[in-house]
């Protein structure tokens, strides 16, 4: 049916009307190549269509859109789901940290993932301006056709060196990069694997491949190894797809060991680095924990979060590179990352690999966060904290807004159901008395428990 009546319902006694009507019309049987309506095929109580309604089946298709659009966003708002982009200027202050002016207000942020604060730094700045210089704002194409300047070359080689890989790939965003991956490794008759609360990216890029998708309890080797146990023969290819450091619980996935278990099982695994890149093990990630190199083939990470910048990359051997760029169709189909953005990470990477003290700061914050309110150990620059009710993080959100902090809540359908939460994010910019007055506000004014997110699948 068009209009389903469980949207119906969640609107206001005019807007039920409204969709009343529009569904009497829109259930009737048009003959075709008609687009008036006689009177006899007219709902009870309607008049017949005026000369100015002959262009009913326009409008009505039009005012049915924004008749569902209202609807939803009624629904979302009885919900407290919503969003709402608030405009947002960012700086980065000397002496104070990350700054934010939205609203008519100066807030200290703990909501960026620019955790080196490289977005700011004058020589990743200057790098984009002199690409712009050099080679103008955009790539004017795809990297198939005309768009892969000169620079590209530079960044995958210094992205495979610093990640331990043969070869890398730059895509356009993090986003396209898991969107392009996933579907062009797997297929018919292959299985893929994904943590419970794996990145939405990794859960679309495993939906446009037409394998078959087992989700695993999150974290849980066991369920893993009872998953491939039970399937793995059965399929040619097993591809198993995990956050390297979840971007909402801050934990660490059990890389080495999953590398093993793959191994034991020829599943190919894949480590999506987004928050790993730039501050775990010297800025090298997750897959250098222990100070080691796990035995991951594709690790895949994004440009946006302690680089500072934008865009998507994927490290990987020869073959698997050589393959991506003749097969993902997020890498072949859509243009080429702008070469300020490409600049910029080469600048960044440099500061990155120059300055092991830089990458080790986010985490000591975090850490010391943690200690003050007695939570577990933050293993990355993240640390969540669980509220329950989406009003419940909403307004521990805003009482932290009132005192000068920033501190985004995270709803569902971002986390599970249930699982409404502030989640900080700390940089190497933070001053530790911040991080302390922070600590201590959401010691006395947030009524939390301590206990680990619930590990259900989402969507
Ligand atoms: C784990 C993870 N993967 C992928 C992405 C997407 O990366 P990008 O923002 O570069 O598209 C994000 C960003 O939010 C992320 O947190």
């Amino acid at each position: 049916m068009f209009l389903s009546e469980k949207l119906i319902d969640f609107s206001d006694k005019n807007m039920l009307q409204h969709f009343e009507f529009e569904r009497l019309l829109l259930d009737r049987t048009i003959p075709s190549g008609r687009k008036t309506l006689q009177a006899a095929e007219l709902p009870e109580g309607a008049t017949s269509a005026t000369p100015a309604q002959n262009d009913w089946k326009d409008r009505l298709s039009v005012n049915s859109l924004d008749a569902f659009a209202n609807a939803k966003l009624a629904q979302l708002e009885g919900a407290s789901l919503r969003r709402h982009f608030a405009e947002t200027r960012r700086e980065l202050w000397p002496d104070e940290g990350p700054i934010i002016f939205r609203d008519g207000r100066r807030l200290l942020s703990f909501s960026c993932n620019d955790y080196l604060n490289l977005s700011q730094h004058p020589l990743v700045k200057a790098a984009a301006v002199a690409a712009i210089e050099a080679y103008g704002a955009g790539s004017g194409a795809s990297r198939l056709v005309t768009g892969n300047h000169p620079l590209f070359a530079e960044l995958e080689q210094r992205l495979a060196r610093f990640k331990g890989s043969e070869a890398a790939a730059i895509f356009g965003s993090g986003y396209l990069a898991n969107l392009g991956i996933i579907p062009a490794l797997v297929g018919e008759g292959d299985l893929i694997l994904v943590d419970a609360l794996a990145h939405a990216c990794i859960l679309s890029g495993s939906r446009l491949a037409p394998a078959e998708c087992r989700i695993f309890h999150h974290n849980d080797l066991d369920d893993v190894r009872r998953i491939l146990g039970a399937e793995r023969a059965r399929f040619r290819h097993a591809l198993l797809v995990t956050d390297g450091v979840f971007s909402m619980d801050g934990d660490l996935a059990p890389v080495e060991a999953l590398a093993a278990l793959c191994a034991e099982y020829d599943v190919w695994l894949m480590t999506d680095d987004a928050h790993g890149l730039g501050v775990l093990a010297g800025g090298r990630g997750s897959s250098f924990i222990d100070g080691h190199k796990s035995d991951v083939p594709l690790q895949m990470g994004t440009l946006s979060k302690a680089v500072g910048g934008y865009g998507g990359y994927l490290c990987a051997s020869e073959a698997v590179i050589e393959l991506l760029k003749t097969r993902a169709r997020t890498l072949l189909f859509a243009t080429g990352l702008p070469p300020a953005n490409v600049a910029a990470a080469i600048a960044a990477l440099d500061i990155i690999e120059n300055d092991v003290e830089l990458t080790m700061r986010p985490l000591a914050k975090a850490r010391a966060f943690t200690r003050h309110l007695g939570l577990p150990e933050a293993q990355s620059p993240i640390v969540p904290l669980v509220l329950g009710a989406a009003e419940a993080a909403l307004a521990a959100s805003k009482m932290l807004e009132e005192e000068g902090f920033l501190v985004v809540a995270i709803r569902p359908p971002t986390v599970p159901e249930g699982t409404a939460r502030l989640r900080f994010a700390f940089s190497a910019a933070h001053r530790d008395a911040d991080v302390a007055r922070l600590a201590t506000l959401v010691v006395e004014r947030i009524p939390f428990r301590i206990e680990p997110a619930p590990c259900l699948p989402f969507s």
